[in-house]
């Protein structure tokens, strides 16, 4: 699924990993095979307002409004309609358009905190009400309403965020580094890596290797996962999952190193074609050097 990102604040992109994850799995679980692409915007309670204004006459903040391009023919959805979706299909993206999704930040951490959940399962689960609303969905009857509810709870449990799931599942993580192999940028090696790294606080960032003409300036997905991580604030972090074709894709010298400076503790997890394994970062890079190594000085 191409999401189409308007951030309204640089400081929400720690949202968009998940996001796009669960925008992948909710186009499978519905069963649509066209690519398909949704234009959405995270803003503030104070522009969702506007919106919710101007377009349905409400004067009111809410957390998310789908507008949907297609109207699907009785009792169908995205998934049992492809030639409604082929009629948005736009030749420049090369996806079917299925309308527009706005959802408010300010509500993701509000509603986070009063459901006592973390703030992206509530925005995967944002994401999804929204996605089933342009695949055709609705809750005004109650059939509708259970039929939207379990398309929901499918692609939740999916992603490993549903009703009683805690944390973000390895699986999950596995995915999303899978899911970055297509943004790798390796036209000299083209070996592909792709990372995402679970953060203590439940956010997941991720990462792709990113070669350079001059060979000695490529980064690798995990450095790339880690930096963009700490950027954002993240600094202790439990498990990172790595992804490549085919080949095991256990870290460099220097990731393990960038690796052991945060979380000395963190599970690798390595996954390429069917297989998946793991070790502890210690068993990878004993006796490491990390902060504590250092003699404690005043200045
Ligand atoms: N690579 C990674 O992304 N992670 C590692 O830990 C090992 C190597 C990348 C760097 C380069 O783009 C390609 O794999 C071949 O070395």
């Amino acid at each position: 699924m191409i999401l189409n990102w308007q951030l309204d604040s640089a400081a929400d992109t720690w949202l968009t990993s998940l996001m796009q994850h669960a925008a992948d799995t909710a186009l499978r679980c519905e069963g649509v095979t066209l690519p398909c692409s949704v234009d959405i915007r995270l803003c503030s309670d104070e522009a969702i307002r506007e919106i919710n204004r101007a377009y349905r006459g409400i004067d009111k903040a809410t957390d998310v409004l789908s507008f949907p391009l297609n109207t699907y023919p009785a009792g169908r959805t995205a998934g049992n309609a492809p030639k409604h979706l082929q009629m948005n299909y736009d030749d420049e993206t090369g996806a079917c358009a299925l309308g527009d999704l706005i959802i408010s930040t300010e509500h993701i951490l509000s509603q986070a905190k009063e459901y006592g959940h973390s703030p992206q399962r509530e925005a995967a689960y944002l994401l999804v009400h929204g996605l089933c609303h342009l695949f055709g969905y609705d809750h005004i009857e109650d059939d509708d309403k259970r039929r939207m509810r379990e398309m929901e709870e499918k692609i939740l449990s999916e992603i490993g965020i549903g009703r009683d799931d805690t944390q973000i599942p390895d699986e999950t993580l596995l995915q999303m580094a899978r899911e970055m192999l297509k943004r790798s940028y390796c036209p000299y090696s083209h070996y592909a890596v792709g990372a995402a790294i679970l953060a203590d606080d439940g956010r997941v960032f991720t990462g792709c290797n990113i070669e350079n003409a001059s060979y000695g300036l490529t980064n690798c997905a995990e450095r790339t996962a880690v930096f963009k991580a700490v950027s954002e604030g993240a600094t202790s972090f439990t498990a990172i999952a790595i992804a490549a074709y085919d080949a095991a894709p256990w870290p460099c010298g220097a990731c393990r190193q960038v690796l052991n400076e945060f979380a000395p503790g963190i599970r690798v997890l390595v996954t390429w074609g069917d297989h998946v394994e793991e070790a502890p970062l210690s068993t990878l890079l004993p006796h490491g050097f990390g902060p504590n190594e250092l003699p404690q000085t005043d200045h």
